[in-house]
């Protein structure tokens, strides 16, 4: 029988190489709705769609994923991260359907030494933090385990990230101060899009991490050193800084080093996890092409 899978927010970063993916599966139908087409926020819409199509499966990519703009401006722009996923949860409750949605590491405050496992308490800093966790809340809560919550990390891969800019500004001969306390673990958005495809191929439920390897974390300094390095840029342009110092236009808090453990999904999945610096590579060969 034919699974009908239903992609919102598609035209995201995230929902773009992802309905690509869904797509060369066999036995899979996908509806892939953009904003234009499906405003999650309108809650009349989303029944609607969701009785029209009848989907055993709905991967929801919409979202407001920008940390420093949720903080200054949180009831203008993060109803799409609450108030969005409970319309899609409360529909789920209902219409028996699986859903399936993209979390963040920032729902962890960042102190830990180790990677933090799936079921570590939730202590966000931040109200993009803050209404991450009330997703996943309402969702664990709305819909009685048919639903799959995939947390990632600094996500690269895509037109208008960090690796584009650096490479503008290093290319110009501009200084850039980076964070040298500030610890993540890179991901290639294609990677983690396979990775959600695969999850929701075997139906997995509950919480899993996604990431691409990075150990105990890489500091955003040296992943741009790592970039400008393999583009042959100037190195010495970068500044590392400490984190608290860096001008992001509007004051921050960000988890320090909130990296996520991959165990879980290592167990399913190991050939899937690569380290950070060869999915990079593979990326910057693909974008010098
Ligand atoms: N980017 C990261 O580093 C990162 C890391 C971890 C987790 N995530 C999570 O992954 C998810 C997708 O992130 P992304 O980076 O792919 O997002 P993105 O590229 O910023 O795109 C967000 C998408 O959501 C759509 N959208 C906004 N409001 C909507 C609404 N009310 N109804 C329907 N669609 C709406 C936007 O449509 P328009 O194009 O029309 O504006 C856009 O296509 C988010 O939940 C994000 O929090 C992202």
């Amino acid at each position: 029988m034919l699974r009908k899978i239903m992609v919102t927010g598609a035209g995201s970063r995230i929902g773009r190489p992802l309905t690509t993916l869904l797509r060369r599966l066999e036995g899979v139908e996908v509806v892939a709705l953009g904003q234009e087409d499906l405003d999650i926020l309108d809650e009349a819409a989303v029944r609607k769609a969701l009785e029209r199509e009848k989907p055993s499966t709905v991967i929801n990519c919409a979202g407001f994923n920008d940390v420093v703009a949720a903080e200054h401006a949180a009831s203008e722009k993060l109803p799409v991260n609450t108030r969005g996923i409970c319309n899609l949860a409360r529909a789920a409750a209902e219409l028996k359907f699986y859903l399936c949605f993209f979390s963040s590491k920032q729902v962890f405050n960042g102190k830990k030494a180790e990677p933090y496992d799936e079921e570590d308490e939730m202590w966000p800093v931040n109200q993009y933090g803050v209404a991450k966790q009330g997703g996943e809340e309402m969702v664990a809560n709305l819909v009685e385990k048919n639903y799959l919550i995939v947390r990632s990390d600094y996500l690269f891969g895509f037109p208008g990230d960090w690796i584009g800019e650096l490479k503008e500004r290093l290319g110009r001969g501009e200084e850039v101060e980076v964070a040298d306390d500030f610890l993540i673990a890179p991901t290639y958005v294609g990677d983690l899009a396979a990775a959600m495809v695969m999850l929701v191929s075997e139906w997995a439920a509950g919480v899993y991490h996604y990431t691409n390897e990075a150990g105990s974390g890489v500091s955003c300094c040296d992943f741009s050193r790592a970039v400008a390095e393999r583009i042959g840029l100037d190195t010495g342009l970068i500044k590392g800084r400490p984190q608290a110092e860096i001008d992001y236009g509007y004051p921050i808090n960000l988890p320090p080093r909130a990296i996520l453990s991959l165990e879980r999904f290592k167990k399913l999945f190991p050939s899937l996890v690569r380290p950070w610096q060869t999915a990079l590579e593979e990326y910057l060969e693909i974008v010098s092409q």
